[in-house]
């Protein structure tokens, strides 16, 4: 079987001019590119029809189940250009696997760890023209994405899917960026449970995360951190991004994973951290923990990763009872330092000793 997708080019890109305007300034995930990638699936035929062809809508029955009972999962990665000019992946093989930890329990196909690779690389090939220099911290920012297709209204899973890979040209996914963001420690909402999809990347979990989200923001944050649901004294993740803290005594903590997302950013972290005289740990953090930590100093530094947030200074959170900076409220010198370590490694500035690009 091959997994090749078959590339039938674009006849109507966008012009170079229109193209580096947007590559100049562009956002997070307003833009597009002139192609995408698509296979489908059926019981009796597998995955097939793997292509790349011109972004165009899809055609959906209103009964698709996808739009009814939410069987829908995705991804996050970029693409990274070097001074050289070459592009590169960061371990995409990582969210192959996690997109097939993430269809199997939403209960739907698997695709091929390959079959997933070769997706994301053929439509980087045919829209290589819309990565971005690198110099600007620019990228390719790719949404690999599986819904199911199948014209049925009936609580089952579903018998037709479709994979899909876009691109979007990427700049930084919050504004203020690596100037620090705060986190509103949400009191009424959880998004995972034990035995829920939290670990799972599925469109439902973030649905779930906007009516907490825009609590946030009613209290001036851009983002919500979590509690555990089962124990609410622990801390979970923010939605979007993983938690790590820096110790005092020269820990990188992060909660554990179960009811969280396997991050690529935070397990990158995760094995950087010893470069930076830091001892990796994973365990359970209490929110008592946190709080007292950044006031007594034992704590001396928070940040957030993910694919889209890369690693983002946390420099203060709210709650309903509780408001309080980590460190005097600038981001952390480790934090930059294990942020500029990461963007090295990613876009080529530094030998990629584990063999991560791609
Ligand atoms: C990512 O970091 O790739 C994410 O999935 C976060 C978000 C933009 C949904």
């Amino acid at each position: 079987m091959s997994v090749e997708f078959v590339v039938h080019p674009s006849d109507h890109p966008l012009a170079a001019a229109e193209r580096a305007a947007i590559l100049a300034a562009p956002g997070f995930g307003k833009h597009f590119t002139d192609h995408m990638a698509t296979a489908t699936w059926t019981p009796d035929t597998g995955w097939r029809d793997r292509r790349v062809s011109a972004l165009a809508p899809f055609s959906l029955h209103p009964s698709a189940a996808v739009l009814h009972y939410a069987q829908e999962i995705f991804e996050g990665l970029k693409a990274y250009r070097h001074a050289d000019g070459g592009v590169w992946l960061f371990r995409p093989e990582m969210n192959a696997r996690r997109f097939a930890r993430s269809a199997r329990r939403l209960a739907m196909p698997e695709l091929d760890e390959e079959s997933f690779v070769r997706g994301v690389e053929a439509l980087v090939r045919a829209d290589e023209a819309w990565v971005p220099d690198g110099g600007s911290e620019h990228s390719l920012y790719l949404r690999p994405f599986m819904f199911a297709a199948e014209a049925f209204l009936g609580v089952r899973p579903a018998e037709e899917f479709v994979f899909s890979v876009i691109a979007s040209p990427a700049g930084p996914y919050f504004a203020a960026g690596v100037a620090g963001v705060t986190l509103w420690i949400s009191a009424e909402y959880t998004r995972a449970a034990p035995g829920g999809t939290g670990a799972a990347k599925c469109g439902g979990n973030y649905a779930g995360s906007l009516a907490a989200q825009r609590e946030a923001r009613e209290h001036g944050c851009d983002q919500v951190l979590y509690l555990d649901s089962a124990d609410r004294n622990k801390l979970e993740e923010s939605g979007t991004m993983n938690l790590c803290l820096i110790t005092a005594t020269g820990e990188l903590i992060t909660p554990g994973l179960g009811t969280i997302l396997d991050g690529v950013t935070r397990d990158s972290v995760l094995a950087l951290a010893p470069d930076h005289n830091l001892t990796p740990v994973e365990r359970p953090v209490t929110r008592a923990e946190l709080s007292e930590g950044c006031r007594t100093g034992a704590i001396t530094e928070v940040f957030a990763t993910g694919t889209a947030a890369v690693i983002t200074p946390i420099t203060a959170f709210r709650s309903p009872t509780d408001d309080f900076t980590v460190g005097d409220g600038a981001p952390g010198k480790t934090t930059l330092t294990l942020r500029e370590h990461i963007l090295d490694i990613q876009y080529g500035r530094t030998q990629d000793t584990r063999g991560w690009l791609h």
